[in-house]
């Protein structure tokens, strides 16, 4: 991403799911109020407005803006996924959330209730995490660290987290969405051992990526998608086959604990006919870290 702006797919995907109240009420899976901040005021409050607005008024507010459809359908079902991960950990008794690339992620807002006082950790390239606090100030139960994956030196990430009170002991959730295929593949390495050194055995991880194929033989729209997120400085440069990744996270110490494409978690949540809609090529993998590392040097 360019080192002086924030990140313009960090407030796409926040936008994305602003817009879920002017969706079918059956594809409202994961409401996020400050979806629409980073937009500004009057952004959200056309939004409030329009979502008391009867179905047929809400369904021509897409009109200027139909190619956002299926992205905010897309969007609803990749947070009501991971939303899901949180809470569970959370009731399964997790105590620590970190979010990597946190953009305007306000799950550390939106799901206090789920989260009661479980501290929510925050990190994010510098300039994304600036206008983040601009927007959304300060919570008593978030914490923000400002840190590139690309130049910062990934091993200090356990130190710079426990200066912060983040116990390495205790088993963490990492959230990791959307930000995978923006990174090098020796970023994304560097990150999973930085994870696997701040989280107690039995932490998980959870994240998105771009299945491998979708970057070796790409379909028209997702040659447009490339186009348009490499022409704003933030390119896909990564993508996995489902089975090599699995082997990468075992060499990381990682176990899968699932891993599905959003065409199956789309039909499950939001019936066959949405489904249709939401992008394809694209994974949620949720990942436990091992006691043990097993790496093969043959
Ligand atoms: C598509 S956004 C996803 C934001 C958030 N996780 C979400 O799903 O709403 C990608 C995020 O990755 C962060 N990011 C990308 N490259 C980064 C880097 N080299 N260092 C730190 N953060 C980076 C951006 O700042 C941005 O917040």
């Amino acid at each position: 991403m360019r080192p002086e702006r924030p990140s313009f797919t960090a407030a796409f995907v926040a936008a994305c799911r602003g817009l879920a109240p002017l969706l079918p009420a059956r594809a409202q899976l994961a409401l996020d109020p400050y979806g629409m901040r980073v937009l500004g005021a009057r952004a959200e409050r056309w939004v409030t407005r329009l979502a008391d607005a009867p179905g047929p008024v809400r369904a021509l507010a897409w009109a200027p803006m139909l190619p956002m459809f299926p992205w905010a359908l897309y969007m609803q079902v990749r947070t009501r996924v991971i939303d899901d991960a949180v809470r569970a950990f959370v009731a399964d008794g997790g105590r620590q959330v970190v979010i990597l690339g946190a953009g305007f992620d306000a799950r550390g807002w939106r799901l206090r209730e789920a989260l009661g006082d479980v501290i929510v950790y925050e990190v994010d390239h510098p300039a994304t995490a600036a206008l983040k606090r601009e927007r959304f100030g300060a919570h008593p139960f978030v914490r923000a660290l400002r840190w590139n994956f690309e130049r910062d030196p990934m091993p200090s990430l356990v130190d710079r987290l426990a200066e912060l009170g983040h116990d390495r002991r205790e088993r963490t959730l990492t959230l990791w969405e959307g930000v995978t295929m923006y990174l090098t593949p020796e970023a994304f390495s560097a990150t999973l051992d930085a994870v696997r050194a701040y989280s107690a055995p039995g932490s998980e991880l959870a994240f998105n990526y771009i299945d491998r194929a979708l970057i070796d033989r790409p379909s028209v729209a997702a040659t447009a998608v490339r186009a348009v997120v490499r022409a704003v400085g933030e390119p896909f440069k990564l993508g996995f086959a489902p089975d090599a990744l699995r082997e990468t996270l075992r060499e990381h110490g990682f176990r899968v604990l699932r891993d599905r494409g959003f065409e199956e978690h789309a039909r499950a949540l939001l019936g066959e006919r949405w489904a249709r809609v939401v992008r394809r090529g694209r994974r949620i993998a949720l990942v436990e870290r091992t006691a043990t590392v097993v790496r093969d040097d043959t």
